[in-house]
């Protein structure tokens, strides 16, 4: 099947870099959050980031006015409608993402294919929730999803192999490195980086290093281009955190489970760098670690 309209439910962290790489890869875009002033911040990312582009000489302005002309910005799921595709970026909660495919599978065409950018939520339980689970694949992008080479397709139980086959052909068209990966808990990739994050975590509080010095370590010694704490507060630690739930409880083995610092500071709605605070401060010019007790 063509793709010539792709919808994106979700324009924060992950949505909006998605919604920019399909937009310049000349498909239109409708990309729905659930209220304005999240639907400006992510289009205020997009209009930022296509604006760095053009001053950095890698885009002409007139290329960066058409990628953006062809993102329209919405508040209601029925401007989705006529969508080949649907790829949701939403919080990483499993009941809202169903609530979510149900309204969706209502209003968008029978023949368009669903895909969930998920981390580490079942495939095939979104797909269930849907009258189309063998149009349902997930397509897991990486942050910044404009700059990470890899994308994950990856087969639900559900999944056919038109949606399948199609997972590859959107990955090829954004010229993504593809790698195909089974419906389990983190995929490919986040089943071997969530538990080096959250060790990362726990060596800092058993206080193996301090945080400069375990991120330090990790740049210098292993040519990571961030280190372990860095990475965690890039990801977004509410999201850490909830991937780590859901892999403990997949695999109920302890290297999995959100450390105590983890989930005091998610608590405490320091979320990282979305937030301005994680295990570093954003405020100023230079990220700050921030200690224990601090
Ligand atoms: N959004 C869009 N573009 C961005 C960006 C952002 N947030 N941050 C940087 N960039 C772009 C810059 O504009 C620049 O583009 P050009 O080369 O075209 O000029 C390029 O990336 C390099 O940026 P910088 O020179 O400013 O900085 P850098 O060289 O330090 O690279 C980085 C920044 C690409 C983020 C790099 O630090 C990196 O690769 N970090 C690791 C990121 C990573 O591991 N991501 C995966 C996280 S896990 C995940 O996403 C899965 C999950 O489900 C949790």
């Amino acid at each position: 099947m063509a793709i010539s309209k792709v919808g994106v439910v979700g324009c924060g962290l992950m949505g909006h870099g998605i919604s920019q790489i399909c937009a310049q890869a000349g498909w239109d875009v409708v990309v729905r959050e659930e209220d304005q002033a999240a639907l400006d911040k992510g289009m205020g990312k997009i209009e930022k980031q296509l604006g760095r582009a053009v001053e950095k000489g890698k885009l002409e302005q007139s290329e960066a006015d058409a990628v953006l002309g062809r993102i329209t910005p919405t508040l209601d799921y029925a401007d989705l409608a006529d969508s080949d595709l649907v790829i949701e970026a939403i919080t990483e909660d499993l009941d809202h993402k169903l609530e979510m495919w149900r309204e969706l599978d209502e209003v968008v065409k029978d023949d368009a294919f669903f895909a969930t950018n998920t981390s580490s939520l079942p495939v095939v339980a979104q797909a269930d929730a849907t009258n189309r689970p063998e149009r349902m694949i997930g397509l897991h992008f990486f942050n910044p999803p404009q700059v990470m080479p890899l994308l994950e397709v990856v087969r639900s139980e559900s999944s056919g192999d038109d949606a399948v086959d199609l997972g590859f052909e959107v990955g090829e068209k954004l010229g993504k490195t593809t790698v195909a990966a089974g419906d389990n808990r983190g995929f490919i990739v986040n089943r071997l980086l969530v538990p080096y994050m959250l060790d990362a975590i726990r060596a800092n509080e058993q206080g193996v290093g301090s945080i400069e010095d375990i991120d330090t370590g990790m740049m210098a010694g292993a040519s990571h281009p961030m280190g372990p704490l860095t990475l965690a507060d890039f990801v977004g630690l509410d999201t850490l955190a909830a991937i780590a739930d859901v892999m403990a409880d997949a695999y109920g083995e302890e290297r999995f489970a959100a450390p105590e610092s983890l989930r005091q500071k998610v608590d405490a709605g320091d979320f990282g760098r979305k937030s301005g605070r994680g295990f570093y401060d954003y405020s100023g010019d230079q990220p700050v670690p921030v200690d224990a007790g601090s």
